[in-house]
């Protein structure tokens, strides 16, 4: 299979302090790759690195083989073209109706005709199931609906390419499944190459091709879902069991502890 973006020894700061350690990974076409690991590991960063808002240490992030490691702002612009983006808060403009927030992208990328811009908007909330809700606001949406949105949203563009950042997050476990459906969908029928960062189990054993496990800033599990299933690697089961974090007090702390100094 064919490789869509390469990290190769990705090493980022946020000033002095050292978050991906020497990163590297494949994710290939058409595939979903989802990105695990606990709170703080560098998930979100990296995720930000993949579409070229933050500029690496050093290492390189070869998408479609250009690398996008200090390229130009406006060579980085049309890559982007090719990027839909959903963060976490779904990011809608409130001033704006939801047709409005979904045509963003194609009235700044593109010179379409305004009866055009209006088809292109009304198929992408089909897609999401958000038919007829074309002239309410983000703020007259539900949680559920405001993430279809931001996936409307993401997929203006026809993009090769997707990437979420805990798209269920927040969401009830059936509308969490609903949208699971739709990432997919996009699979299935569009073939677009997904990676999302994702905490949720159900999500990961639904969704996932591939999966990319991070623990303090390194990888510590690259492979199918089978594979994650049988690793051995204490991180990994303690995530899979849903074990909490060991809390490691020493006899002596313990009794100050309940002494209570
Ligand atoms: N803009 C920033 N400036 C300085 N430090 C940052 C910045 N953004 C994140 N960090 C730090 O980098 C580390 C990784 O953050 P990141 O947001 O990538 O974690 P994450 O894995 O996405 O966590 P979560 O699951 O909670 O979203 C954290 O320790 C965080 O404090
Ligand atoms: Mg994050």
């Amino acid at each position: 299979m064919e490789e869509a973006i390469k990290v190769d020894s990705l090493v980022t700061h946020y000033g002095e302090r050292q978050i991906l350690k020497n990163i590297s990974f494949t994710v290939l076409r058409g595939q979903t790759t989802v990105i695990l690991g606990g709170s703080g590991c560098g998930k979100s960063t990296l995720l930000k690195h993949l579409i070229g808002l933050l500029q690496p240490t050093s290492g390189k992030i070869l998408i479609n083989d250009n690398n996008i490691a200090g390229m130009r702002e406006e060579e980085m612009n049309e890559v982007r073209k090719k990027m839909g983006v959903l963060f976490q808060g779904a990011a809608l403009l409130n001033s704006m109706t939801l047709a409005d927030n979904v045509a963003l992208p194609l009235r700044e990328h593109t010179k379409l005709e305004e009866s055009t811009i209006q088809i292109m908007v009304r198929m992408k909330l089909d897609l999401v199931g958000l038919s007829g809700f074309e002239h309410f606001y983000p703020s007259q949406l539900s949680g559920g609906m405001k993430k279809r949105a931001g996936l409307a949203r993401a997929m203006a563009l026809d993009p090769d390419f997707l990437f979420f950042d805990e798209p269920s997050a927040g969401l009830d476990p059936v509308t969490a499944a609903g949208l699971d459906q739709l990432i997919l969908k996009l699979r299935n029928v569009f073939k677009v190459t997904i990676v999302v960062v994702t905490h949720e189990l159900p999500s990961l054993f639904m969704i996932a091709d591939h999966v990319i496990m991070l623990d303090m800033g390194e990888i510590i599990f690259a492979g199918t879902l089978d594979e994650l299933q049988i690793s051995e690697h204490p991180r990994v089961r303690m995530f899979l069991e849903r074990k909490p974090e060991a809390e490691e007090y020493s006899p002596e702390d313990y009794f100050k502890f309940i002494a209570g100094d």
